[in-house]
């Protein structure tokens, strides 16, 4: 039985593959919808969503599936004090594959120990996010039609940003990819990811704080929401939370052929204006984002 716990759970070939199957499922919807019927799919938010859980949800009754779950731990027996692993051993009674979001760091892979069917991890803590870099990977491959030879800025909370550590786990498989790497000193990618990731596998990358003087090599932009449920400390999110705004002007000095990436929500970090620009790609990250969970879904399945 398969999960997808990390992004590195899966080989290149096997995500060229779900991206293929996701740009058939664009094309010919109606070739996929009643292939999972009479499963059930169920996501447990423990910590909220919008996007990852409606488009689990919308991707499974796409497929002619069903969903059952909950979207507020406060809502299910965790609040009385259930342990994670009871929980998961009574869902997996009652679905054909989990998809869950924690809070804990490593919570997915503690549920993957316990359950009888395949746990998806839909964002662990500051940890991984891999069903978002699925989403990010589907749409750089349809903006630019290509998955390596690039120049990529990650331009926010690269500290606490899981959908960031994974993208970079996934970009470092492919080749001639350059990272640059823009945050306040406090909000830098962990050391971790740096030595296991960046260092280990020859990734090119620099640090710097200005996406100002960034700007004008980068190929794709990917911003992030500096992650205020993660802070200690209320006054060092409300420093920290404006250090980047994107905006019309900023946008003087990028490449014409810029792609703009966030895994939305945005807070002010984009500003709206930015909308009108054909170079923003967050709201087509979204579409892409229930295509690609279609795929998954199905492959997961099949591979069960
Ligand atoms: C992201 C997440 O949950 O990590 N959102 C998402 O799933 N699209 C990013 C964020 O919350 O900032």
């Amino acid at each position: 039985m398969r999960n997808l716990l990390a992004i590195t759970d899966f080989s290149v070939k096997e995500i060229d593959e779900l991206i293929s199957v996701a740009l058939d499922i664009e094309k010919h919807p109606k070739k996929y919808q009643e292939k999972c019927k009479h499963k059930k799919l169920a996501t447990l938010f423990f910590e909220p969503s919008t996007r990852t859980r409606l488009s689990f949800e919308s991707a499974m009754l796409s497929l002619g599936g069903s969903v059952l779950g909950f979207s507020d731990a406060n809502s299910s027996s965790s609040s009385k004090g259930e342990s994670l692993s009871d929980t998961i051993r009574v869902v997996s009674c009652y679905s054909d594959i989990i998809a869950m979001r924690h809070p804990k760091e490593g919570a997915p892979l503690v549920a993957s120990k316990v359950s009888s069917v395949p746990i998806i991890n839909a964002g662990d803590g500051g940890h991984n996010h891999p069903t978002q870099t699925l989403t990010d990977l589907l749409t750089i491959k349809k903006e630019k039609g290509r998955l390596d030879n690039f120049t990529i800025g990650f331009c926010g909370d690269l500290k606490f940003g899981r959908t960031v550590h994974s993208l970079i786990q996934a970009l470092s498989r492919y080749t001639g990819i350059k990272i640059v790497l823009i945050s306040p000193e406090e909000l830098k990618l962990p050391d971790y990811v740096k030595k296991d990731v960046l260092e280990k596998n020859n990734m090119e990358y620099v640090e710097t704080e200005s996406l100002e003087k960034a700007m004008p090599e980068l190929d794709i932009l990917y911003m992030t929401r500096v992650q205020q449920e993660r802070f200690f400390n209320e006054q060092d999110y409300l420093r920290l939370r404006d250090s980047y705004i994107l905006d019309v002007e900023k946008l003087k000095n990028a490449k014409k052929d810029l792609n703009i990436l966030h895994p939305l929500p945005r807070v002010n970090e984009i500003s709206v204006e930015v909308d009108q620009d054909s170079r923003a790609c967050y709201f087509k990250q979204v579409e892409n984002g229930r295509l690609i969970r279609m795929a998954l879904i199905l492959k997961m399945l099949e591979d069960k």
